[in-house]
C-alpha cells in the first residue's frame, strides 16, 4: 500500500544499476524528483548559454608545478587543475576573445605543497598579481571592466584570503586585486571577509573513480546510525584546545564517545568509504575551515549528512535543497546531538535518503575525468551564466577612474614572483 502511494509521487526505478557518467549506482532504491526549480537547475545544460576566453600563461602559473609534484592532481583542491583541463577542450570556451562572457585565468595558486602535503598558500597573492599584471599587460580585457568578467579558481581553506588560519585569512582579506572578480571556491560561510557578495561555491574535490571502487550494494542495511572519522582535536595546531573547529569535534567526542549509537573515531580505516554506505547519518563538522570533503562522500555514498558548522554557505545552494537532504545542528547544540537525530522522524529520513539517491545530485558534486553532464564542472559554468548578461556599468567609460588598488595589501605580497 505505501509503495503504491510512493510510486505517485516517486521515479520507480526498475533497473538493478545504471551507469550514470561513467559512475555506477545500483538501482534498487526509490529515487525522488527534487521538488521545484532546484531540480532543473541542476539540469541545466550550460552549453550556448556562455563562451569562456582561456588566457594562455606560460607554465610557470600551472603546469610546471604538476610536473614537480604531481601530489596536488588527488588532494581536495584539485578543483583548480581539472576545471582548466575541461575548460581547454569544453564546447563553451572561445578562442576569440571578442565574443567572450567570462575570461579565465589559470593560476594552481594550491599546488605547491610541504612535505605532507599540504599546500603552502604564501606565494599565492604574488603569483596571483604577477599573472594578473600579465594579462593586464598583454591583452585588453582586464583594463575594460578591472576583472569584472573574469573568474579566477581559488579553492583553498579560505580561497583568496590565502591563508590555512582563520584569523590570519580575515586579516589579509580577499586579495585586493580580486575585488571585482568572481570567485569560485569551496569555502562558503556568511558575513565573513573571504566570502563576497556573488561568489561561487563549489564542493571540494573527492577522487570518483576511487570512490567508484568501493561501493557497495545499496541492499546493505545501514546498521550505524552515526559515523564520523577524523580530528577531534588538533593539538598540533590547536595545544589549548577549544580554537579548532570552535569547539564543535571536541564537543562531540566528549559527549557521544561512549554513546552506542555513535561510531566516532580519530582512526581512519580502510573500509572507510564502505562504512559510510553503512551509516545513516555521517557528521561533516567545520574543522579550521566550515567545509571537508565529506559532504562529497557522504552525498555519494548516501549518507545523510549532519552538518555543523554555523552560517555554512554549501556548495551550488542555487541548485541542490541541501535543507531537504542534510540535518543541520547548531554548533551550540552539539551536546543534544543524540537527542536531534534520534527524534527525525522515519519518514522523514527515507524521505532524505530519497532524495540522496537521486544521481544528479551525487554527479554535481563530482569532477569526473572525463567530464560528464550535471557534473561539477557543468555546474559551476551553470552558475556564470545565470550571472550573465554582465551589467553595463562594470565597463569602464574612457577616461573613468579605476577602483582597484595595486599597491594595497602586505608588502611582502607585492614583490615580484
Ligand atoms: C592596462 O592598464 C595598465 C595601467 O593601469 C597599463 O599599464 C596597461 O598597459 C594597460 N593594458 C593595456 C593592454 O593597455
Ligand atoms: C593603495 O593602498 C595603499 C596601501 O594601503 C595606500 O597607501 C594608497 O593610498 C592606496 N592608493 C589609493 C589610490 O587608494
Amino acid at each position: 500500500m505505501r509503495i503504491g502511494i510512493f510510486c505517485v509521487t516517486l521515479i520507480c526505478w526498475n533497473s538493478l544499476f545504471a551507469v550514470i557518467g561513467g559512475f555506477k549506482f545500483h538501482r534498487t532504491q526509490h529515487t525522488e524528483r527534487i521538488s521545484g526549480s532546484a531540480g532543473d537547475v541542476l539540469d541545466d545544460d550550460p552549453v550556448g548559454r556562455l563562451k569562456v576566453f582561456v588566457y594562455e600563461l606560460p607554465s610557470k602559473y600551472n603546469k610546471k608545478f604538476l610536473q614537480k609534484d604531481p601530489r596536488c592532481l588527488t588532494h581536495m583542491f584539485a578543483a583548480e587543475i581539472y576545471m582548466h583541463r575541461f575548460l581547454l577542450t569544453s564546447p563553451v570556451r572561445t578562442l576569440n576573445p571578442e565574443e567572450a562572457d567570462w575570461f579565465y585565468t589559470p593560476v594552481y595558486t594550491t599546488c605547491e605543497l610541504t612535505p605532507n602535503g599540504l599546500p603552502l598558500p604564501f606565494k599565492s597573492p604574488r603569483m596571483m598579481r604577477s599573472a594578473i599584471k600579465l594579462i593586464s599587460s598583454n591583452w585588453p580585457y582586464w583594463n575594460r571592466t578591472e576583472g569584472a568578467d573574469h573568474f579566477f579558481i581559488v579553492p583553498h581553506d579560505f580561497a583568496a584570503c590565502f591563508h590555512y588560519l582563520e584569523e590570519k585569512a580575515i586579516e589579509r582579506g580577499i586579495l585586493p586585486l580580486l575585488m571585482r572578480a568572481t570567485l569560485v571556491q569551496t569555502f562558503g560561510q556568511r558575513n565573513h571577509v573571504c566570502l563576497k557578495d556573488g561568489s561561487i561555491i563549489i564542493p571540494p574535490y573527492a577522487p570518483p573513480q576511487k570512490m567508484q571502487a568501493h561501493l557497495i550494494p545499496p541492499t546493505t542495511p545501514r546498521s550505524i546510525f552515526v559515523y564520523f572519522r577524523g580530528l577531534f582535536y588538533d593539538v598540533g595546531n590547536d595545544p589549548e584546545g577549544g580554537y579548532y573547529a570552535r569547539g564543535a569535534r571536541a564537543s562531540v567526542w566528549e559527549n557521544f564517545k561512549d554513546n552506542p549509537l555513535f561510531d566516532i573515531s580519530t582512526e581512519h580505516p580502510t573500509t572507510y568509504y564502505e562504512d559510510m554506505q553503512r551509516a545513516i547519518f555521517c557528521l561533516c563538522p567545520l574543522g579550521w575551515a566550515p567545509w571537508s570533503p565529506r559532504l562529497v562522500e557522504a552525498v555519494v555514498f548516501g549518507c545523510i549528512p549532519v552538518i555543523i558548522a554555523d552560517d555554512i554557505v554549501l556548495p551550488f545552494g542555487d541548485a541542490i535543497p541541501w535543507e531537504e537532504i542534510g540535518v543541520f545542528v547548531a554548533e551550540t547544540d552539539v551536546p543534544e546531538l543524540d537527542t536531534i537525530l534520534t527524534s527525525i522522524p522515519i519518514d522523514e529520513i527515507l524521505r532524505k535518503q530519497r532524495l540522496l539517491a537521486n544521481p544528479s545530485m551525487k554527479q554535481a558534486m563530482l569532477f569526473p575525468q572525463p567530464a560528464q553532464p550535471r557534473d561539477a564542472f557543468h555546474q559551476i559554468l551553470n552558475g556564470l551564466a545565470r550571472k550573465l548578461p554582465h551589467d553595463v556599468s562594470v565597463f569602464l567609460r574612457p577616461g573613468e577612474k579605476k577602483t582597484l588598488n595595486w599597491t594595497a595589501g602586505p608588502t611582502a605580497d607585492l614583490k615580484p614572483w
